[in-house]
């Protein structure tokens, strides 16, 4: 489809670079459908990562969601997923091409700046745990 899911992660919010990623999105020409700044409490992380509960870092990974607030977001563009997964970048930034934002504001495996959806399926299920039809524009 045409729809992919992002949270800017609590490292990225904490450094400063809400402004500098939501820019590098919208000029990758992405438009914004729904978005939400919120801190999440340990329950709703690990009922979003709940995928990689048999993870050895599942339980770094709902602590570390859980260290600040992120910004969640609802993204259209033609061939989403897989664009914005371009946009962001390798899992560790070490390995992000130059120019991808967890290249650019990424410290770490863990600590890696943003989320994207990894498929269509996992964009409308991620995109529904956060936001009702009301906060989509
Ligand atoms: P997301 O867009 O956040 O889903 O990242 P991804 O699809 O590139 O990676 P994956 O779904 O495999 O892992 C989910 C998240 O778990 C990553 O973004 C990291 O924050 C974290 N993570 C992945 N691998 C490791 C690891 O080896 N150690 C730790 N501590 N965290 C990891
Ligand atoms: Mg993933």
């Amino acid at each position: 489809t045409n729809k992919t899911f992002t949270m800017i992660k609590p490292d990225a919010v904490g450094n400063g670079h809400t402004g500098a990623i939501l820019n590098d999105i919208i000029a990758g020409g992405f438009k914004i459908v729904a978005m939400k700044y919120i801190h999440l409490s340990k329950e709703t992380a690990g009922a979003f990562y709940a995928v990689h509960k048999e993870r050895p870092f599942y339980g770094e990974l709902v602590g570390f969601m859980t260290s600040g607030p992120i910004v969640a977001a609802i993204l259209e563009k033609n061939n989403a997923v897989e664009d914005f997964r371009k946009l962001i970048g390798a899992t560790d930034p070490a390995k992000a091409e130059a120019g991808t934002i967890r290249n650019k504001y990424a410290k770490s495996i863990e600590a890696n700046a943003i989320h994207g959806s990894d498929s269509d399926e996992n964009a409308e299920i991620e995109g529904n745990f956060f936001f009702s039809q009301f906060e989509r524009f």
